[in-house]
């Protein structure tokens, strides 16, 4: 079978509701006739499978039907598909059920009997708003992914990996980023992204450890609607989405057996297979990262040793803090501006004592640890300038001893135990999940989906942000203006 090209513009498609044959007859012509795809039901019901099954871009519907109305339909689509841009069919001099469905999220109305100019107008405007509407999310998602953060360093060895970064970003050539938790591999993917030949098109981070194994193939390849129980409707993977740009896949030692041997042939073959579909064609800059030994990985079966090849073309080893401890003022002023901006505060300068507290310390969790440190005294700061009082204990002491303690009164929710013990343990770890997870004897993915189910909330900024939502419903002051249609 030939692979299939990308990008696909699919057809716009509407679906009409009315429980009267003529009407939706004579429906359906006019929009055929503009080249539209059009999809019929008689019912709320109908409809509401329909949404289910497939996608849709404008739902045109009457508002007076037997069983489920359209009010009821308006809201059951909302809720399925927020992205749907809803007309409403009115009988003539009805206007005021018209104006309460706008007020529910239907985007515009129009009054029977209907005009051919008028429907198509009202149609047209309607996929141009959910056009926009799905433009803005994309637009969104790439100017966060290419709004990289500066990567502060001028030590010898961070100009030297910056070096080979700069270089390797001119290729569309594979990197491998290594380096323990919070060195700051994700900010050098963004980096090679912003500085290649892609710089314009999308960025895509995938974190192969924050998707149940479940749904990451999925999410990676996509699939077919119906494809497996749940598959309401097919999905683009994240491969097709970085078509012509850069995917960034972080913790991929954490990918499983069967998800390696399609990786493995993505990237040999540039062909994508969704889960159920036909085999797509993309092509993408693959940068990964990982903070496990992947060489150990292989020894110990559970990474592939070809797909290991496949993705060590480049490897660039992120230098522990440690190692350029000389980089530690320099990056502790960086983040002193961020966040004294953030929090609104007038705090300019760290004292000498507390640069040299900082100089003197091993910083296990990295520049992250170091920028987490210089939060929070930004935050508890009273003066103008950050003393070592202001640094956390264990900074002016590195001997002190690091075996906190938690204690529970009988009785305390099991649940509640577990929170306490899953957060006092990662800022033990300082944000090191897998290590959080091994000393806690769970999977690093539970500690992830933990996180992201707002379960546990790290103060210390663990947390990533959520993804924008594709499609948003719109804001209630941006359903159109009324007055252009009604005459
Ligand atoms: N050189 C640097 N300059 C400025 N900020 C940095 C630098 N290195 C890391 N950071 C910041 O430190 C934090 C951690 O970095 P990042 O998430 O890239 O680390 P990581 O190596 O991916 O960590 P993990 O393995 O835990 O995922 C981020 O907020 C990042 O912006
Ligand atoms: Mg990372």
């Amino acid at each position: 079978m030939h692979p299939v090209a990308l990008p696909m513009q699919p057809t716009p498609t509407v679906l009409v509701v009315d429980d009267e044959a003529s009407i939706v007859d004579a429906l359906t012509k006019v929009l055929e006739k503009e080249s539209l795809a059009v999809v019929t039901a008689r019912n709320g019901h109908e409809a509401l499978d329909v949404l289910r099954r497939q996608r849709i871009d404008v739902m045109v519907t009457d508002l007076r039907m037997p069983g489920m109305g359209g009010d009821d339909l308006l809201k059951a689509a909302k809720a399925i598909v927020p992205e749907v841009e809803v007309i409403v069919m009115t009988a003539y001099g009805t206007v005021e059920s018209a104006v309460e469905a706008m007020k529910r999220g239907a985007y515009d109305f129009i009054s029977k009997p209907l005009k051919r100019a008028q429907v198509v107008a009202a149609v047209r405007k309607a996929l141009d708003k959910a056009a926009l509407v799905a433009e803005n999310s994309k637009l969104r998602a790439q100017l966060a992914a290419a709004t990289y953060r500066e990567i502060v360093g001028n030590s010898q060895v961070m100009r030297a990996t910056l070096e080979v970064a700069r270089q390797a970003a001119n290729s569309t050539a594979t990197v491998l980023l290594l380096g323990e938790s919070g060195t700051g591999k994700e900010l050098m993917a963004r980096y090679i992204h912003a500085h290649s030949p892609r710089s314009q098109r999308s960025f895509i981070p995938v974190n192969c450890a924050a998707l149940p194994e479940s749904i990451l193939e999925s999410e990676l390849f996509g699939h077919e609607k119906g494809a497996f129980t749940g598959a309401i409707r097919s999905r683009e993977g994240r491969f097709a989405e970085a078509h012509t740009g850069t995917l960034f896949l972080d913790e991929i030692a954490e990918i499983t057996q069967p998800v390696q041997v399609k990786l493995l042939r993505a990237v040999q073959e540039g062909e994508v297979e969704p889960v159920g579909g036909r085999t797509l064609k993309v092509d993408f800059r693959l940068v990964c990262a990982t903070n496990r030994d992947l060489v150990e990985e292989v020894k110990a079966g559970s990474f592939r040793e070809d797909l290991y090849y496949r993705i060590n073309v480049i490897p660039i080893r992120m230098p522990p803090l440690r190692d350029r401890i000389e980089d530690v003022p320099l990056l502790a002023e960086h983040f002193l501006r961020v966040y004294a901006n953030k929090h609104g505060k007038a705090v300019a300068q760290f004292t000498d004592e507390a640069l040299h507290t900082m100089g003197n310390y091993g910083w296990p969790g990295n520049v992250r640890e170091l920028e987490n440190t210089v939060e929070r005294a930004v935050v508890l700061c009273k003066g103008a300038r950050i003393g070592a009082e202001d640094l956390p204990a264990e900074l002016r002491d590195p001997q002190a001893p690091n075996g906190r303690q938690i204690t529970f009164s009988v009785g305390t929710p099991i649940e509640e135990i577990e929170r306490r013990m899953i957060l006092e343990t990662l800022k033990f770890t300082r944000g090191d999940k897998r290590l959080a997870a091994d000393l806690l004897g769970i999977a690093t993915r539970t500690i992830y989906r933990k996180l992201e189910s707002g379960f546990v909330s790290v103060a210390e900024g663990e947390r990533r942000a959520a993804p924008a939502v594709p499609g948003a419903p719109a804001a209630p002051d941006d359903v159109g203006d009324p007055d252009e249609v009604l005459h």
